[in-house]
């Protein structure tokens, strides 16, 4: 028997981010080759932003994808996160050349306050939400923070860019084929400070630190290049990521509804690995079943581990407090 559709709310919809995204999600690529999806277009109340999303659906229907079983396009989040089973809040302002994702907190963070409360009010029993737009640990919490109805565990921000990244990183200075480095992890913030920890990766199924003995390399370039990749696209392509911020956020979803993944997403820490209670932190975590996790804990850390990992929850700290007044 064919299962039926699944409402999938999409902000920013005109964006750069969804014109790579939304093909791939009508497509089968984020919810299964079986699970048919109807899609629920969210842009701003802008003339130009509404006419742009129109262009974006006559394109989704000019590809007769057989699993893309309605549309709805709308200026009205109310309308647009109405039985949501996934919310993802990919809308917001990006950052230019020269500037760090925290300085779009007071710009973005507020979008998160109306779209977490409406989603909370309006979306399907089961909703999940992921958030994209940055700074995404931050506006994640600010978005659960305003739930009632929803538990915090099912609002997660994405780091899978940042896995994704340190996963090519690796392989490419090991001179391996990507698909044998396993266990990468982020933690911490979507930040030039997250830590793509490299203690409990593995290359060939051995020790990355067995096969990468270059440990100055390790704990300097690579965590640099990873971290501030996002930079380096912004001031190449004068725009930010957007086909690869996509494709990771298919990851990040498919992973998440995919029981026995293991996988790095951004949840409220609860106190792990050292990060405050309240902040949202990358982490790894293993699916438990479609939509839900459990954190991986038991990974024990060097002291190298632990001051990246404390500087990371320094920044989280001080994005919270930055936006207290949204909370
Ligand atoms: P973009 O400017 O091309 O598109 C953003 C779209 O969002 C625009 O069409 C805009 O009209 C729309 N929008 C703004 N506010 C909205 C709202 N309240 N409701 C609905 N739609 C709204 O930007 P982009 O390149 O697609 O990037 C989007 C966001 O994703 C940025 O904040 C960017 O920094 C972030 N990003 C995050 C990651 C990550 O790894 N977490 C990676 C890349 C980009
Ligand atoms: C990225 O990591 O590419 C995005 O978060 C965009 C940015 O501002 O760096």
């Amino acid at each position: 028997m064919s299962k039926s559709p699944i409402r999938v709310a999409v902000t920013g919809a005109a964006g750069q981010i969804t014109y790579s995204l939304l093909f791939r999600i009508a497509s089968g690529a984020m919810f299964g080759p079986d699970q048919p999806v109807i899609l629920q277009l969210i842009e701003v109340p802008v003339e130009k932003a509404m006419k742009a999303l129109e262009g974006v659906a006559m394109e989704l229907d000019d590809c007769a994808f057989p699993l893309l079983k309605g549309m709805v396009l709308t200026d009205d989040p109310r309308v647009g996160f109405k039985d949501a089973n996934w919310s993802l809040l990919v809308g917001a302002k990006p950052r230019g050349p020269g500037m760090e994702r925290a300085d779009l907190l007071k710009d973005n963070g507020k979008i998160f306050i109306s779209q977490g409360k409406i989603i909370d009010e309006v979306a399907a029993e089961d909703a999940r939400v992921a958030v994209v737009g940055n700074p995404a640990n931050t506006n994640c919490m600010i978005a659960a923070s305003q739930a009632k109805r929803l538990p915090a565990e099912r609002f997660t921000a994405m780091v899978r860019l940042d896995q994704n990244r340190a996963q090519a990183q690796l392989a490419k200075k090991a001179g391996v084929d990507l698909t044998t480095v396993k266990n990468i992890f982020i933690y911490g913030n979507h930040s030039p400070t997250m830590f793509p920890a490299f203690g409990h990766a593995t290359i060939g199924g051995k020790p990355a630190t067995e096969v990468i003995t270059d440990s100055a390399w390790l704990q300097g370039p690579y965590c640099e290049t990873v971290g501030k990749r996002g930079a380096a696209i912004i001031a190449a392509r004068g725009l930010s990521s957007a086909a690869s911020a996509a494709n990771a956020l298919i990851d990040h979803v498919r992973d998440l509804t995919t029981p026995g993944a293991i996988h790095s997403i951004a949840v409220k820490s609860n106190g792990l690995y050292g990060f405050d209670a309240s902040v949202w932190a990358g982490m790894p975590v293993r699916t438990t079943t479609p939509g839900s996790y459990e954190v991986i804990t038991g990974y024990t850390m060097d002291d190298f581990a632990k001051s990246k990992i404390a500087a990371t929850n320094k920044e989280l700290v001080e994005e919270r407090a930055a936006v207290a007044d949204m909370l």
